[in-house]
């Protein structure tokens, strides 16, 4: 049986951390598990991530931006995540659609209809079965960050303000009570969170 799960929450809160143990969880117990991220999967993913993140020389156009990841996603949705689904994998995601609204909706301020319009578009109609949100105070999330031996990309860069946006979009998300959203408090240790998470697979 093929399910599809995602992973959301602001930079530094802890998501692939528990991405990944969820899918070594899964594994154990005998599951395909295709694990995957956004933006940066395949070769268009590849350079459309270097574009976003990495280049400095470029001040990219917040709809510029917008489009860019939605690019990413409708390739990467097309190429990796329908075919795995397909074969019947368990696939794991570091982020999807949910990211396009926090951070290019709230973090950026674009007009939210259309943001949402293009998020649900990019995902060629494949939505998640189960999406956790990891919840944790901006500032302890921030903390984290700067630990973190992973490189700094120009989202990390950004000020405390444009992560708070973020954050209240995605809480914006949750007061909707989406039956897929679960949220996960994320200030505590890495395996009390993972014990959470694994709660919904016993
Ligand atoms: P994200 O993918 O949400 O940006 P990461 O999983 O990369 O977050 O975690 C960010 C940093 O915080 C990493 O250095 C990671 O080792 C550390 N970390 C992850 N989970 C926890 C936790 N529960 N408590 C303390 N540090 C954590
Ligand atoms: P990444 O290094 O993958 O960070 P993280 O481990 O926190 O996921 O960087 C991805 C960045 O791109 C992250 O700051 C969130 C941002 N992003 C968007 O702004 N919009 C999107 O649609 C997606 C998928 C990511």
């Amino acid at each position: 049986m093929s399910r599809f799960i995602t992973f959301e929450g602001i930079d530094g809160s802890g998501k692939s951390t528990q991405a990944k143990l969820l899918a070594d969880y899964l594994s154990g117990k005998g599951e395909e598990v295709f694990f995957t991220k956004e933006p940066g999967e395949g070769k268009l993913g590849e350079a459309i991530r270097n574009e976003i993140l990495d280049r400095r020389d470029i001040d990219i156009e917040p709809y510029a931006e917008l489009c860019l990841f939605c690019a990413d996603r409708a390739q990467h949705v097309r190429e990796l995540i329908v075919p795995k689904l397909k074969d019947g994998c368990t696939v794991i995601c570091d982020r999807y659609y949910d990211s396009t609204l926090a951070y290019q909706g709230f973090g950026r301020g674009l007009d939210p209809n259309l943001v949402s319009h293009m998020a649900m578009a990019s995902s060629l109609g494949v939505e998640p079965d189960i999406t956790f949100f990891l919840s944790i105070p901006v500032e302890q999330a921030l903390l984290r960050l700067k630990d973190r031996e992973k490189e700094r990309n120009k989202m990390d860069e950004e000020p405390f303000e444009f992560h708070s946006r973020v954050d209240r979009g995605y809480r914006v998300l949750i007061e909707k009570s989406i039956p897929r959203i679960k949220v996960i408090e994320a200030s505590t240790s890495p395996e009390e969170i993972h014990t959470e998470i694994k709660s919904f697979f016993e």
